[in-house]
Formats: structure tokens, sequence, C-alpha cells
């Protein structure tokens, strides 16, 4: 009988900029407190880039190590997917950038914008890629430089948001026990206007006095997305398990995307789970959106919450707005 191939990934890496930006740090640039944001978001401090500084040096970083863990060649690599919205430039794509640095000469690269569920979609899109030939590597990376896009004048957005990268190496398993069980991608676009950046794309490019100069930002409904963000969660979370003819309590670790504690908190309360299984970090990096799943995971693992041969459930949410999850024991 022909043994199944999945997708497993091999070693994780990531990077984020030294410099952090606490809760009293924003207090003296807009009106907020350190309690509020904690209360309403969980979160404490995040990473910045300083000014000069890219995101695709932190890309980088994290990409190396991934693929130094994951003992192999950059030359190796056959496909790069990098999951942003804030790529140093929008040509060439940060994957190239990525690709050039590291020497992956025989890699094809591309960038995939899906806002926080990106890091899922390049997950689930390197899963196909090396189901059809298991030889394949596929570097999936999430980098973010939110920091870059907030108006730093808009308080209900510029406590929220945090730069970093992280990087994982996919291959294929024949033996089929460990890696990718399954993943759901999805899409909804009927409340966009909720969460926009709509300044410098083609519809409004850079300078254009038409549109208000706020609007190159990112700008957000933040209590309207929250009732989005969270139905969507459990959605994707409890059609994935029920499709696997799984329970909440078989699942070992969710990993979801770090956007606000109150959100995850509730995602942990319809599956009814204890806490000991959700993995959080938002309180040190805030939501550094395609970036946030492969920094948990990389975490996870560092600190012996995710390990082998356990169940792992990934989920996402993000502007536009999309969503996703995958299923995976690793
Ligand atoms: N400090 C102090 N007060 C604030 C702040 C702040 N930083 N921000 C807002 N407030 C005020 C508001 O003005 C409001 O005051 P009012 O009652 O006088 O009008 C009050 O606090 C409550 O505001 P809400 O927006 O109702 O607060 P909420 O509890 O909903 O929290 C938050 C806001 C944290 C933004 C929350 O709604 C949220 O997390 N939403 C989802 C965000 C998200 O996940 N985004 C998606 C991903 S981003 C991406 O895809 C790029």
């Amino acid at each position: 009988m022909k043994s199944k191939v999945t997708s497993v990934i091999l070693a994780c890496g990531m990077a984020v900029p030294p410099k952090i930006v606490t809760n009293h740090d924003l207090e003296k640039l807009v009106e907020t407190s350190d309690k509020w944001i904690v209360e309403r978001t969980g979160i404490k401090e995040r990473h910045l880039l300083e000014n000069g500084e890219v995101i695709s040096s932190y890309a980088i970083k994290a990409s190396k190590e991934a693929i130094e863990r994951a003992g192999i060649k950059p030359e190796e690599i056959d496909l790069i997917i990098c999951a942003t919205l804030t790529p140093d430039y929008l040509m060439p794509s940060l994957a190239i950038l990525i690709q050039r640095e590291l020497g992956a000469n025989k890699a094809g690269a591309f960038d995939l914008s899906a806002t926080c569920s990106g890091f899922l979609y390049a997950l689930s899109l390197a899963d196909q890629y090396v189901k059809s030939n298991p030889e394949r590597k596929v570097l999936v990376v999430g980098a973010e430089a939110l920091s870059r896009k907030t108006n730093w004048q808009d308080r209900t957005t510029c406590v929220l948001f945090g730069d970093g990268a992280g990087a994982v190496v996919v291959t294929g398993d024949e033996n089929g026990e460990r890696g990718i069980v399954d993943f759901i991608l999805g899409a909804d676009g009927s409340n966009f206007h909720l969460l926009t950046l709509k300044g410098g794309g083609s519809a409004f490019p850079p300078f254009d006095e038409r549109l208000p100069k706020e609007e190159y930002y990112i700008r957000m409904q933040g209590r309207e997305v929250f009732k989005i963000a969270t139905r969507a969660m459990e959605k994707v979370a409890l059609d994935l398990l029920q499709r696997n003819n799984l329970k909440p309590e078989d699942i070992d670790i969710i990993i979801p995307h770090q956007a606000n504690l109150r959100i995850i908190e509730y995602l942990r309360e319809r599956l009814n789970l204890p806490m000991e299984k959700v993995f959080v970090n938002i309180d040190r990096y805030g939501n550094t959106s395609a970036a946030s799943i492969p920094i948990a995971i990389y975490e996870a693992e560092r600190e012996g919450k995710l390990q082998r041969d356990n169940l792992l459930l990934m989920v996402a949410f993000g502007g536009g707005f999309t969503f996703a999850g995958v299923l995976m024991r690793w």
C-alpha cells in the first residue's frame, strides 16, 4: 500500500528588533494608560524597528536560524513564501530579498498578502507543494513591520502592534504519522471597511491629496473587528475539529493569532480548555500580524509547551477579513 505523505516542520527561527516600547512609553505619546492597555488587550510591551531599520533584516535572521536548525543548506530550498503586509518595498518582494541574502539559488520566491492569517495561508500552500513531491523544502516566513503603517497619534490602534519575524522549514514525511492533518482557509470581504490601509496602493498612490492623511495608516473600528474576530476564531477551530472527528479536549495545545488576550480568552472558554493548553505571548510582542504565529510556535517549542507528537491547532484572523486554521501533529 502506498504510504501517506504529510508535511512536517523541520525547524523554526525567529527574530525581533531589540528596541522595546512599553505601555508606559506610549503614555507619553498618546492619552492612554498601562492599565487600560493591559486590561483591554493583555499587551505590556512590544518590539519596534528603529528609524532606518528594515524588516527584511529580521526576516533574514529568522530564516537563517530555521535553516540552520533544520540542518539543510539554502541551496536545498525549493520555494520561499513570505507572508507580509509590510515588505521593505512593493518591488522586489520581501521573499526575494530573503532569497538573495540566503543564496537560495534553486528557490522560487513570492510574498503572500492575507493580513494576520498570512502565515497559516502560506503554511497551507507549502503543505500542498510538498505533498506532490515530499523531497521539496519550503521556507515559510511571516514578517511584519506594522509600526511603519501605524498612526502614532491614534491611541485606538498605536498601542496594539509590534514588529518581528518568524520562519519555518517545511518538507514531506512519507511516514505520514506527524505533520499537517488538515487546514481551513477563509475570507469574507463584506465588512472590509472596518479595517483598512488605503493609502499607498494603486487606488490612492503615495502623496495622493484626495485621501486624508490618516488613511495612509491602519484604520480600524476595533469594537466591530473584535466581534468578527471572536466568531471567526471559534468557527474555524470547531469546523476543523469536527471534520476530523476530534473534540477540543483532544488538542494538546492551541496557538492562536496574538491580537488581543480577550479574543484568545474567549476562544479558550468556547472550547472549554484549560489555560495551560493555550499559548500566549502577546504581553511581550503585541500583535505582530503575519509574524505572530511563527514567533509563538518558536517560543512554545523552546518553553517545552509544544512537544513532539502533540496535536497542535493554530487559528488566525485578520483584516479583509481573512481567517485560517491549521491542525497538525507536531
Ligand atoms: N487608551 C485609552 N482609552 C482608549 C484607548 C487607549 N489606547 N483606545 C480606545 N480607548 C477608549 C475609546 O476611545 C473608548 O472611549 P469612549 O467609551 O469614551 O468612546 C473606550 O476606550 C472603549 O473603546 P473600545 O474601542 O470599545 O474598546 P475595546 O474594549 O473594544 O478595545 C480594542 C479596543 C483593544 C482595539 C479591541 O476592540 C480589539 O482588540 N479589537 C480587535 C483588534 C484586532 O484584533 N484587529 C485585527 C488584526 S489587525 C490586522 O489585521 C492588521
